[in-house]
């Protein structure tokens, strides 16, 4: 984490920023966002609390686009190039489901805009190995992957390619975990050059917004959620994975019996709650009760569980309904991309005629 590398601004409460208001292709005034999700699996819970949340929100005040990243996906996974193919209706899914709503929020496919790789190349000529491979997200990356010295050319150039994303839209607002922020830095890094290059303002910079829940730890304690380490509650988990998932998640383990006092730090029950019980004065009770002792770890989870099911139940239900009918969902997304190829495409112009490349 590093939290040291974000703006002022990207440190405040994530209700409290002011983001500048840009022009939109739409002529309105609404600030552009965006973020996105590589397609290797569907998202869990972690996500929602770390991000579609706020994106329910966002797509009620901003020019919304959420990223299908099927080729960033592929910088770490090309070999397994159906997994990311996959996965593109999954998390499509996974958006509705939670209340994603394409009349507000633009949905499209990464690897369907050639605009977004043609400026990939572009940027790439504005950013050095070095700065690529010093870039803190892209080192701890590279060792959580243990790619040692065998780093996908593709991979150690994302931030290019992210950059590319970025501005390709004209993004001012870039929600991303504490964990992407270097991302954002770097994105501005090359929009400065080309600006610079340029003689005229081609690209505006953009805003990291880290949202203020931190990342959800694993269900087994773990500091990342994630599907393929199994410590994960799926956006449509049934009742029973819930519940087993609940049943066995860390508490204290030095809180033995129900009359001993417990620890509520580190003690993922609480963690839990903190991100998803909205009665907030009733939570702060259950843990000054759980300190004091005399609350047993069957108590807490059973609330726990309750919020849980509560929270997921009309997920699943909605994803099931959409499920039922992909061909809504291609045409969602084939809907989307198409809206978002007109943005992208416009500044790519924008981009070779402001740097002055021949033209035919
Ligand atoms: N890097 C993001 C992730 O791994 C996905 C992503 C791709 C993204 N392009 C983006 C996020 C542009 C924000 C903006 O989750």
């Amino acid at each position: 984490m590093t939290s040291d590398t974000l703006t002022p601004e990207a440190r405040r409460p994530i209700n409290e920023q002011q983001p500048a208001p840009a022009a939109d292709t739409k002529g309105t005034t609404r600030p552009v966002i965006l973020t996105g999700d590589r397609t290797t699996g569907p998202l869990h819970i972690g996500h929602y609390a770390g991000s579609l949340k706020n994106r329910l929100a966002f797509q009620e005040s901003h020019d919304q686009y959420l990223l299908l990243a099927d080729t960033q996906a592929l910088t770490d996974n090309a070999h397994d190039p159906a997994k990311v193919r996959r996965n593109v209706v999954e998390v499509a899914l996974d958006y509705l489901a939670v209340g994603i709503d394409p009349g507000r929020t633009t949905i499209c496919l990464q690897s369907h805009l050639p605009a977004l790789a043609e400026l990939s190349m572009l940027y790439l000529n504005f950013v050095t190995v070095a700065r690529l491979e010093r870039n803190p997200t892209i080192k701890d990356e590279i060792r959580a992957r243990g790619f040692g010295r065998d780093i996908p050319a593709g991979f150690l150039c994302y931030p290019a390619a992210q950059a590319a994303d970025i501005t390709a839209f004209r993004a001012t607002v870039v929600p991303v975990g504490a964990d992407q922020a270097p991302l954002i830095e770097q994105t501005n890094e090359i929009v400065r050059r080309i600006n610079a290059v340029a003689g005229t303002p081609v690209l505006p910079e953009a805003q990291a917004v880290i949202p203020e829940a931190g990342r959800l730890p694993g269900v087994d304690g773990k500091a990342k959620m994630s599907k393929s380490g199994g410590n994960a509650i799926g956006l449509s988990a049934t009742p029973d994975q819930i519940r087993a998932a609940v049943r066995a998640m860390f508490t204290d383990p030095g809180h033995l019996r129900a009359e001993d006092p417990g620890r509520v730090e580190g003690n993922v029950v609480f963690t839990y709650l903190d991100a998803f019980d909205e009665d907030r004065a009733g939570l702060e009770e259950l843990k000054a009760q759980y300190r004091r002792g005399g609350l047993g770890d069957g108590r807490i989870k059973a609330r726990l569980e309750e919020i849980l099911q509560e929270l997921v139940a009309p997920f699943r239900a909605r994803r099931a309904e959409f499920a039922r009918d992909e061909g809504h969902v291609v045409s969602v997304i084939r809907r989307g991309t198409e809206r978002a190829r007109a943005v992208t495409e416009e500044t790519r112009r924008d981009v070779v005629e402001a740097l002055g490349l021949f033209r035919l």
